[in-house]
């Protein structure tokens, strides 16, 4: 028996929390190997009682009892600066953990298997790897010394992906035959006499070793009492408690290391173990976390006393309604969050269920974190209408004088210049046909009459973009200009002058309603130049060299468009949505002002507003350098139909590189960046509601094969993916709304974009979830809000028009 104080080493804590990997528990006691030695170890009030479970003769208690000591690091006082309370604090907390010495060899092979892993993958992982070492006992768990360099490097990388070790694999096999040639086993104890920065940059040359799993190996396994490895738990320790602010991922080897630095200045000379206590510490608080807000939703009276807390000002303004009354009604807006969120995880993915949890359950926004995103919204819209709109890039003033009513007479040609391709658009509102104008040439069908007693005629044809050979932002404009001079020949438009309206889908910077200059491309357009530059300027340019009389009278963005297309068809309609390749948001001021604003809500979230929420797939591809605008346009990467696919595809090809999906077989589409079509998502979700068969025929469209499991993960993943998206816009939609204050009750949203109209759940969803976040803030106001929403069929055209006809006479 070791005679010790649980305070000072619980093996409960130490030996689960993720620093070794091979330990079990059998009832009360644990098991496990130390070198060449299987130990079962019981910890009682007195200490921990231990008893070898391989006899050998040369074994003596003194020496088996010093191997215990110095695993468990029991001769060592931590030096530990007595200036950080945090870090004080938390070692009386969580106290009785120690900074474990292990096995060199199997420390260095368990952190390669721990990149993006699970403390229970891992596990499973090394118990596989230590079946091919000696057999020290036969039990129901057999128990092996750890394997040596030699067998490990025999290993092929086959056997190991066929055992799941997913793409670690070849990081295993390749680093064993990298030490074997190196002098094998030897080498590794060798690090141990070296310095903190020569083994780390020794390790760092072994496949599938970064700086992050090198400091763990020579922290657990070579006695560097200094290392602090930075995982995302650490970051987030140094910037929460610490006041660091640093990304989560994706650290410069010099960041790296100036964050170590002045961690290490805080800590002391034991900052591995300050670490290791402040690791399980973050382990505890997560589960916590789970446990109170996602997991368990059965545990309601912890859930409700969290919900009171987090709403203390809806809680005290209203005073209609009794506390009681109050819970009640929170408590049952909560759970049906949650149970919206939560409700595309079934039993039959059981099998994913661990791999898939955790970044299921970030995605799974409750009702609180959308509430929390939506006053993000409101601080940040009212400060960004507050600021002098030189700066701002978002909540920009369309210049809009004057709301049509309708009866606006006028014929514009409308040039909407959208993501992918580009749309001529004849509009004419409320008057007679030109007498020069000839659309008898149109086919039978065409040249819709709509509106009210058919006043509104249009006749429109769609013009490919050809991107690539848009070299810079003049050449664009030609083959605009061009194309907008085929569409007048072909109707006999190019003799009279006519007005010219541009819709654009992307962000300007207007000083009236026809002058703009350009902030930003997007959409994958990316001309060599036109920032800066005055939109209508180079549309004029282009427009005259090409040969016609038309003048460009009024710019309007998309969102701008549709939402007067709605206010032409419906007085109510306050909003703009558009959800297609792009994501964004227009809204009018309020009641008496006539202030539009495109919000280009799509880069909301750049500033890190959203960074809490995102899974590492999503940072992926926020950053992604073959994305537009990398690390850019945070919230329409999580919305919008261009980006989803993508994260759907990184997660997917993911689990099946851990060969969890799919038997470890992907794709040629899903090993493609770009490789699933926009139509993907609302296609799987479809087919779902068909049954699984439809959707195993959807995933073969992609060449996926697989079981009604991998089938129904699959489409777990794009409804999680769809509602978190749903969740976003809602929250933007209610931000919006409550900081415009507007007095009607009834309030009409007017949505446009391919993705939002083919998808079968989004609409839906946003919805059913904007209508409850605007449901709390009727205890502010006193009074419901009542939102609908309208599909805009006559795309932004309509409103285009409409737009310039009041505002260019209005001007005249
Ligand atoms: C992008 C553009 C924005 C546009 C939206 C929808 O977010 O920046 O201007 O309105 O896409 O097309």
């Amino acid at each position: 028996m070791i005679r010790i104080d649980r305070k000072v080493l619980d093996i409960e804590k130490v030996l689960q929390m993720g620093m070794t990997f091979r330990w079990h528990k059998n009832e009360d006691s644990w098991e496990g190997v130390i070198g060449r030695n299987a130990f079962r170890l019981q910890q009682v009030d007195e200490g921990i009682k231990y008893s070898l479970l391989n006899l050998t003769e040369k074994n003596n208690d003194a020496l088996i009892e010093q191997q215990l000591r110095q695993f468990f690091d029991l001769d060592r006082d931590y030096k530990i600066s007595n200036d950080d309370k945090n870090m004080l604090e938390a070692i009386a907390t969580y106290d009785g953990i120690r900074q474990l010495q292990l096995d060199p060899v199997e420390t260095l092979f368990s952190f390669i298997c721990s990149s993006n892993n699970h403390i229970s993958r891992i596990s499973s992982m090394m118990v596989y790897l230590g079946r091919k070492g000696p057999l020290l006992v036969c039990g129901p768990v057999d128990l092996h010394q750890f394997p040596d360099i030699k067998t490990l490097a025999a290993l092929t990388e086959k056997e190991l992906r066929e055992a799941q070790f997913g793409y670690r694999a070849k990081y295993i096999v390749k680093t064993a035959q990298m030490i074997l040639e190196n002098g094998g086993d030897a080498w590794v104890e060798e690090l141990q006499n070296q310095d903190y920065d020569v083994a780390v940059e020794k390790l760092m040359t072994l496949s599938g070793i970064g700086r992050k799993v090198a400091d763990c190996i020579v922290l657990y396994g070579l006695n560097k009492r200094q290392a602090i490895p930075l995982d995302v738990h650490l970051i987030r320790i140094a910037n929460r408690d610490y006041g660091l602010r640093e990304a989560e991922k994706g650290l410069t080897p010099a960041r790296y290391n100036s964050i170590v630095a002045r961690l290490r200045e805080t800590w002391g000379e034991d900052s591995g173990y300050v670490q290791t206590v402040l690791f399980f510490k973050e382990l505890q608080l997560a589960k916590a976390k789970k446990g109170v807000g996602k997991r368990k939703p059965k545990k309601e009276t912890t859930d409700v006393k969290l919900e009171q807390e987090s709403l203390p000002k809806r809680g005290r303004q209203c005073a209609k309604k009794s506390p009681e009354e109050k819970k009640l009604k929170t408590e049952g807006r909560r759970r049906k969050f949650l149970k919206m969120a939560l409700r595309h995880r079934t039993d039959s993915i059981a099998k994913y269920e661990e791999a898939l949890s955790e970044v299921m359950d970030k995605i799974a926004l409750s009702y609180e974190d959308l509430n929390a995103i939506k006053e993000k919204v409101k601080g940040d819209v009212k400060a960004k209408l507050e600021k002098d709109q030189s700066g701002v890039g978002r909540m920009l003033n369309s210049y809009v004088a004057k709301i049509p009513n309708g009866s606006e007479k006028g014929e514009y040609i409308v040039l909407d210049f959208g993501g992918r391709f580009f749309r001529v658009v004849y509009v004419r509102l409320n008057q007679a046909n030109s007498a020069d104008a000839d659309f008898s040439v149109a086919p039978k069908g065409s040249g819709t009459k709509l509106g009210n007693d058919e006043a509104v005629f249009m006749e429109s044809k769609i013009y490919p973009l050809r991107k690539n050979q848009t070299k810079g932002s003049e050449e664009l404009f030609k083959l605009i200009a061009k194309s907008c001079a085929d569409f007048c020949s072909r109707f006999r438009l190019e003799e009279n002058p006519i007005d010219i309206v541009l819709v654009n889908s992307f962000p300007c910077r207007h000083e009236s309603i026809n002058k703009a200059t350009l902030i930003r491309w997007n959409k994958g357009l990316h001309p060599s130049d036109g920032i800066g530059l005055d939109v209508s300027e180079l549309l004029q340019n282009a427009i005259s060299d090409a040969g016609l009389p038309h003048k460009v009278v009024a710019i309007v963005n998309d969102t701008v468009a549709c939402l007067f297309t709605g206010v032409s068809e419906e007085v109510n309609t306050k909003l703009g949505l558009i959800i297609g390749t792009g994501f964004n948001l227009s809204f009018l001021r309020t009641e008496e002002q006539t202030q539009a604003v495109n919000a280009e809500m799509g880069s909301f979230g750049d500033d890190g507003e959203l960074d809490e929420y995102l899974t590492s797939f999503d940072k992926d591809i926020v950053n992604a350098g073959y994305m537009p605008n990398p690390g850019k346009q945070v919230i329409e990467k999580l919305v919008s139909g261009t980006y989803l696919p993508e994260i759907f595809r990184i997660m997917v090809k993911h689990f099946v590189d851990e060969g969890l999906m799919f038997n470890g077989v992907s794709s040629d589409q899903i090993d493609r960046v770009g490789g699933i079509p926009g139509s993907f998502l609302p296609q799987i979700i479809r087919a779902g509601t068909q049954g699984l068969n439809h959707v195993q025929d959807v995933l073969i469209n992609i060449d996926l094969c697989g079981m009604y499991a991998d089938a129904e993960a699959c489409l777990s993943i794009a409804k999680m993916l769809t509602h978190r998206a749903a969740g976003l816009v809602a929250a933007c939609l209610a931000g919006i709304i409550e900081v415009s204050n507007y007095s009607k009750h009834s309030i009409n949203i007017c949505v446009d974009g391919s993705f939002y109209k083919s998808h079968p759940l989004l609409a839906s969803s946003i919805q059913e979830m904007t209508q409850e976040l605007l449901d709390g803030h009727e205890h502010h106001i006193g009074h419901k809000i009542q939102v609908t929403f309208r599909t805009s069929y006559d795309g932004s055209a309509k409103g285009a028009a409409f737009l310039a006809a009041a505002n260019v006479a209005a001007n005249q």
